[in-house]
């Protein structure tokens, strides 16, 4: 990779996935200045947090004119799809992340779904629905258990996994008809229900050249044992052995290798992470969905096992430039605890005052979520998903210990955490 001179960074976003890039970013020699828009109460401690809103495009352009930034970092798909890459290209500063016609492949389940049919990449059989009468005639012909998900972005809430007909009609007449996920779900994907364990794979590509992150696997559910309601994710783990090296080659060749292709002939010049949810079945890997972006849990533990300096590539995959084969990942297994506002998913208190130990083991780190500060440096509750402690040591179960040691040492009123994350690699070692 050529050499490049410092530059200033700017992370978009306020959750812990963006206080992971931005500690990340701080620890790279080629960060000049660091700054985040808007922030959470742990990076407004690190860096200088400017109240501008990630739908706000306009307003993040302004900033990041203003701080003569060279590297925008976004977090979120949001503004992905809303297209601030396209406007800070205008405007001849590089961001790291897809256009808006790439950001579609997380925006719209209709079209993802259509893009994987169209290239061959291997995924539930599905329909795709605006009208109710066609969408139940599909029904009719594959009954549940099925899958009825709206096709908008819905913060990862839009997928009902029907058990039986009457659920599913009532996905479909809620969706369609009724205001579930509003616009998101006025167009609607039926699919098949795949069966097996699911693991998720980080690509960092700058178009037709790409680099994979260690595999990694998240817990959806509130509930320890997996029950409950879907969340934004509860902990996550890296490496996941599940995905073995043969089915790594298996993955490159038949489901990143073609979407790379397939974007490029479909004339999108994807740039930024590819993040592909996948089902490991036995009749092989399957794509559930992709995400525009780096996953939130996974961002906390794939981040900490970077040996290399990510600025350099990040960069390199915003301007479409060469990248590394290979990325240098410490030996061992990182693994990240979300702590939560009891009552999340659903409804929860905020302003709780929080209590943070004033040092932290080695190997271990926290980052903040939904958290804001006081105007005396206090931290208090501001969101569902509060802080992530994340370990790293020589085995999954040492790497437990370590961030399980630290969670009991944080404090806040409904504090809610689930002790099994990790728990099928922990059963498989
Ligand atoms: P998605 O946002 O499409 O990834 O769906 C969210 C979650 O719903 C996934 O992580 C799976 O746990 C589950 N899911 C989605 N689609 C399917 C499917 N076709 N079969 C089984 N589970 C699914
Ligand atoms: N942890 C799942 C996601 O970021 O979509």
């Amino acid at each position: 990779m050529p050499t490049v001179s410092k530059i200033n960074i700017l992370v978009v976003g306020s959750g812990g996935r963006e206080h992971a890039l931005v500690q990340k970013c701080l620890q790279s020699p080629m960060s000049d200045l660091v700054i985040a828009a808007p922030g959470n109460g742990g990076m407004a401690s690190e860096v200088q947090c400017f109240d501008i809103l990630v739908e706000d495009v306009a307003g993040i352009v302004a900033l990041a004119q203003q701080h003569l930034i060279g590297l925008v970092v976004i977090g979120p798909e949001v503004p992905l799809s809303l297209g601030l890459v396209n406007a800070l290209e205008k405007v001849g500063i590089p961001a790291y992340g897809p256009n808006r016609a790439g950001a579609q492949l997380e925006s719209s389940k209709a079209f993802c779904k259509d893009f994987f049919a169209r290239h061959n990449i291997p995924t539930a059989a599905y329909g795709t629905f605006t009208e109710i009468e066609p969408a139940l005639d599909y029904l009719n012909e594959n009954p549940a258990p099925i899958v009825v998900k709206a096709s908008g972005l819905a913060a990862g809430k839009g997928v009902i996994m029907a058990q039986t007909q009457a659920e599913a009609i009532a996905a479909v007449h809620d969706m369609l008809e009724g205001d579930a996920f509003g616009t998101s779900g006025k167009e609607i994907v039926i699919e098949e229900t795949l069966y097996g364990e699911e693991a998720s794979i980080h690509v960092i590509t700058s178009g037709q050249k790409f680099v994979c992150l260690p595999p990694s696997q998240d817990h959806k559910r509130a509930g320890e044992g997996d029950t409950g309601l879907n969340t934004g994710g509860m902990g996550a783990y890296a490496p996941a052995s599940r995905i073995t090296s043969q089915m790594q080659t298996e993955i490159e060749e038949q489901v990143i290798k073609p979407t790379l292709a397939g974007l490029k002939a479909d004339g999108i010049d994807y740039r930024g992470t590819l993040y592909a949810g996948l089902m490991l079945t036995d009749k092989g890997v399957k794509v559930l969905e992709y995400n525009v972006r780096f996953g939130d849990p996974e961002t906390q533990v794939l981040l900490p096992m970077l040996a290399d300096d990510l600025v350099p590539v990040l960069l390199a995959s915003a301007k479409g430039e060469d990248l590394p084969v290979n990325l240098q990942v410490h030996d061992g297994a990182s693994i990240v605890i979300v702590l939560a506002a009891g009552g999340y998913p659903e409804s929860y208190t905020k302003g709780e005052v929080i209590e943070i130990p004033k040092s932290l083991p080695a190997k271990s780190a926290l980052v903040h979520a939904g958290t804001i500060r006081d105007e005396d440096g206090g931290i208090r509750t501001a969101g569902g998903r509060v802080l992530g402690v994340s370990g790293h040591a020589a085995t999954l179960q040492e790497a437990a210990s370590l961030a399980y040691s630290v969670c009991d040492q944080v404090h806040f009123k409904g504090k809610y955490l689930r002790r099994d994350i990790g728990h099928r690699e922990l059963n498989r070692t």
